[in-house]
Order: C-alpha cells, then structure tokens, then sequence
C-alpha cells in the first residue's frame, strides 16, 4: 500500500474540535476487531496496540460487548464485567501517556450473533430473517447463520439500557466518549433498514419507525454521559451481512437529522460498500443533514483524504486497514513515506504478530522521506 500525497499535507493534519474533545489532526484510527481478548477481557498486548497507535487524532477501539449476550466474534472485547473494564482501563491508561485520544466502539451483534457462542442462545434481531449472503465465522470454521427470533417490543428497553450501562462502564474506564455501532449489518443497523426489519409497530415499518430503536440508544448514551462524548457509526450502503435498505439515502438522511438535534459528537459514515454492490453518494445529502463533525471512512488515500477535507465534504477521515499496518500512520502522511501493507491472515485472532509487531518509520526511512518532501 503506498501513497503519493499532495505536498505539502495541510488538512488532514490540521486540529479539530469534535464534541467534547480536541484532536490534534483529523486521522482517525477507525474501529477494527482484533479477537485477541479472551474470554472478553482486554489484555496488556492491546494496550501496547493501541499506545503506537496513540498519534492518531483519534482512536475509535474496537467493536466491544455492551452487554453479556452479544458475542458475534470469537474473543472479542466486552465491557460488561468489572474485569473488562479493569482491562480496558490499562487500554485507556497506556493511550493518554502516550499523548493519545481513545473512544470505545459499543456493539451488539443481533443476528450476527451464533448460539455456538452464547450458550445456545438464539440471537435476537427485529425480525426472524437470517444472515444467509456469508456464513458465521465459528470457532472451528465457518458454519451457518442461526435463524434468530424477533425481540419483543418490550425487550427493547432493556437493550437501550444496557448502552447506557455499557457508556458509564467505558468513562468508568478512562475513554474519552464512545461510539455506537449503527453500521455493519448489527443489531442498531438491522433495526434500521428494511431489508432486516419487517416489524410493524413502534420500531418497524416507515423510516420513522425504523430509526426509533437508534435514537433511543444515542438518547440513553447522551443521557449516561454527555452528547459531546457520543458518536454514530453508519453504512448506509453495506451489503454485507445480508444488509439492504429500498432508500438508503432517505433513511439515513432522517435518522442524521434526528441525531443532528441531539447534537452528537460525531458521525462516522462508510461512504460505500464494502462488497461494492449498493452504489450511491450518500455524503452530500449527509452533510446537509448533520450539524457535528461529519467523519469519513472506507479506502481512502492520502490524496483522497485531503482533497474530502479540503472541498468541505467531511471533516475528518478514518483510516481502518492503513492505521493497523501503519503505526504511525499520521507521520507517514506528513511525510508522504510509504506506507506497510496490512496482512489479512492476522487480522482476527492470534497474539503479536499482525498486531504489535507492525514496523514504525526507521531513522533512514524518516530521513529519506524528508528529502522527498523537500
Ligand atoms: C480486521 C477488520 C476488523 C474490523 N472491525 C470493525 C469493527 O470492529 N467495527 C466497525 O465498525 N468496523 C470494523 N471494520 C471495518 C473498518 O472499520 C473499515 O470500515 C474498513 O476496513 C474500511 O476502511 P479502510 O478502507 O480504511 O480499511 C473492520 C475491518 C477490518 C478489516
């Protein structure tokens, strides 16, 4: 993976308020699950990760359990437990010496969650509709999405919540805000599009209805801690997971506005599909819509970057597979150095290798970059 930025750098490098929090440049470190904490609890070794991370504007942790029934991973991070958040605490602890910024991702996985593991419980979604366009990446190999069972209306408080729980957990912690998971296919996303929902009633329905589940989970986030301290993850187009929506850009437009006025810290939009099936710009009409910060993730480079910036399409960019091969991935963009290749094999599961061991800028490498630039 390399880079051929603009030179010089200007806007991705340039500070900026989001919420409650001052980032001293607009690279952030998108969320990205890691599966090496065991049995939910974070270990020493994510907090060496995320510590080299720590030049990143801002870090956004990874997808991590709000709450003790949503495990879609194996060993992903939960923060339901005192000794999660005693884990995470080392997490947030390393980050801040280190000079960096930390907000956790809080998730439930819906019907991307597997009784295999969960105790056989069957996962909960708003409708009985399985994932059937990929199949659940179990402990011993790839097995099956389980059918899951509509949640009752009257369950769904007790969801919401378990999110404002889960955000006293992470301040409890010593993270800077959080940011709930409405992307991806999981079970804010599932209630919000029409391909996974085909509930009637309160929460299904109209896009009204369908965002409700979303804006009772920010409220209850805002409400645990402070709007400044809270983002919304979305994908409007994702197609993973069996995900779609008839009206991507109506839906999202509403569901932006609503939180607009609940004046969030930030949302963090995928700009396309992962799996490239749903095409459309779903950017312009969300920064019409949402008055925070607007942050932009999915394949950017350097140039891609600036420019998005620049043009007043977004204010900050998020860097996934970049920022988990590139330590120090905002030098490397000052520099306009090359930029490590990430490794897919280690991207789930294992321990230091594809995790901590990616190499930082040498001295030459620095110098020679500088000369480039020169
Ligand atoms: C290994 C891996 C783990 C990921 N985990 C998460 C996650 O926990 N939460 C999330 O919202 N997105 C997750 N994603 C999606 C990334 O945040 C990002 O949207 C995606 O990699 C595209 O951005 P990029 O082109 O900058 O890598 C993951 C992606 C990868 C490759």
């Amino acid at each position: 993976m390399t880079s051929q930025p603009i030179q010089p750098v200007r806007a991705l490098l340039r500070p900026i308020r989001i919420g409650a929090l001052d980032a001293p440049n607009r690279v952030l470190m998108a969320p990205l699950t890691r599966c090496r904490a065991p049995n939910h609890v974070p270990t020493p070794l994510m907090a060496e990760y995320y510590a080299q991370r720590a030049s990143a504007g801002l870090i956004i942790a990874e997808a991590t359990m709000a709450m003790a029934e949503g495990s879609a991973f194996n060993n992903e991070p939960g923060i339901h437990t005192v000794e999660q958040i005693a884990g995470w605490r080392v997490v947030t602890d390393r980050v801040h010496a280190a000079g960096g910024r930390i907000f956790l991702q809080l998730w439930h996985g819906g019907r991307t969650c597997h009784p295999l593991l969960n105790s056989g419980r069957q996962p909960i979604a708003p409708s009985a509709i399985a994932i059937t366009s990929n199949p659940f990446r179990g402990p011993d190999g790839p097995v099956p999405h389980a059918l899951p069972r509509a949640v009752e209306d009257s369950e769904i408080p007790g969801i919401v919540a378990g999110f404002a729980t889960a955000t006293r957990h992470a301040r409890d912690a010593g993270f800077d805000g959080v940011e709930l998971h409405g992307a991806n296919g999981y079970l804010i996303d599932q209630f919000t599009r029409d391909g996974s929902n085909h509930r009637t009633g309160p929460y299904g329905g109209p896009a009204s209805h369908r965002i409700r589940f979303a804006c009772e989970i920010v409220e209850a986030a805002c409400a645990a801690w402070e709007p400044g301290r809270v983002g919304l993850r979305i994908s409007p187009l994702g197609s993973g997971n069996s995900m779609s929506d008839s009206d991507p850009v109506g839906t999202y437009t509403l569901l932006a506005q609503a939180v607009s006025r609940i004046g969030i810290a930030y949302l963090h939009v995928l700009r396309a599909d992962f799996m490239g099936v749903q095409k459309a710009d779903v950017l312009t009409p969300l920064r019409k819509a949402f008055r925070g910060t607007l942050v932009s993730n999915m394949g950017y480079t350097t140039d891609d970057a600036e420019q998005a910036i620049e043009s007043g399409a977004v204010d900050a960019v998020a860097f996934g597979r970049a920022f988990l091969a590139n330590p120090d991935l905002p030098e490397r963009i000052r520099l306009g150095a090359e930029w490590n290749a990430p490794n897919d094999k280690t991207f789930y599961g294992g321990g230091a290798e594809g995790l901590t061991d990616y190499p930082f800028l040498t001295k030459a490498q620095r110098e020679a970059a500088l000369q480039g630039v020169q």
